[in-house]
């Protein structure tokens, strides 16, 4: 997969960069491994940063096949300029403090899509799952992340990027809900095992590796946080606070049984 691009909605230019207003990297003190370690993290986050792009393009694509109105499609089409900013930012970032290149692949987004070949199926599923549950635990996930974090051009470029996650999510949660009363039954009977599906996915991707780092007692270094790296005891507290004390409740106020979803996560058909 190339670079961040897009063609639809219409991308801002990419040769503009997009860290230019943001301090310079104060990196000096701090140990070569230490730095390895911690700055690998801004490649995987502009890969993940892709994802999102990807996501709300093909959201946004579907909200159109599927004739579906209001003022969200339209924040969503403006929502993959944010996340294709995000991609550029911290793979400028990483390249201003050093780390590799990042290494962008489209398969698991093309995998997520293929499962959803219904335009109606594929604008709900992706609003829940990616945009208001996934958008939501990012948020905290950021919010932590960016706490923690004593660099300068990391904390300003996380700070930016929470600024946008904040948003994303009440979209994702304003958009699902004026969808909702417009659905047939069947497709609701179905949200609610991609609810549980989704909950799952990002436990897996966001709580267990951190809880695997503890089981094996790894050692943290506290330079890490200062670098941007969530600690992993803070990590598992942000995930699972998002999605007790915020996502179950939401989903219940949109008429699913959140707490069932959560419940049953690993056993959604
Ligand atoms: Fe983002
Ligand atoms: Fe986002």
């Amino acid at each position: 997969m190339h670079p961040p691009t897009a063609r639809s909605p219409k991308a801002a230019n990419p040769a503009t960069p997009v860290a230019a207003d943001l301090p310079a990297p104060s990196i000096a003190s701090y140990e070569e491994k230490t730095l390895r370690f911690a700055t690998a993290a801004w490649p995987m986050r502009a890969a993940e940063e892709l994802r999102s792009a990807l996501i709300f393009r093909a959201l946004y694509k579907a909200s159109q096949r599927a004739g579906l109105t209001g003022d969200w499609p339209a924040r969503v089409a403006s929502g993959v300029h944010d996340e294709l900013r995000h991609s550029r930012l911290c793979a400028e970032v990483g390249a201003r403090v050093g780390a590799p290149r990042p290494r962008y692949d489209a398969t698991p987004v093309r995998a997520r899509l293929s499962g959803l070949p219904d335009p109606l199926l594929r604008a709900a599923s992706l609003l829940l799952v990616e945009l208001a549950i996934g958008e939501t635990i990012s948020t905290y996930l950021f919010r932590a992340g960016y706490r923690a974090s004593r660099e300068p051009l990391t904390r300003a470029a996380l700070r930016s990027i929470l600024g946008d996650e904040v948003r994303h999510q009440r979209l994702g949660w304003d958009a699902i809900g004026a969808l909702w009363p417009t659905l047939p039954e069947a497709l609701r009977a179905e949200l609610q095992r991609h609810a549980a599906k989704g909950l799952a996915g990002c436990e897996q991707q966001t709580a267990k590796p951190a809880m695997l780092w503890l089981k094996e007692r790894r050692p943290f270094e506290p330079a890490y946080a200062e670098l941007g790296v969530l600690r992993p005891e803070q990590r598992v507290e942000a995930f699972y606070f998002a999605v007790e004390r915020f996502v179950v409740p939401r989903l219940g106020r949109l008429g699913l049984d959140g707490a069932r979803a959560w419940e049953q996560r690993y056993r959604a058909p």
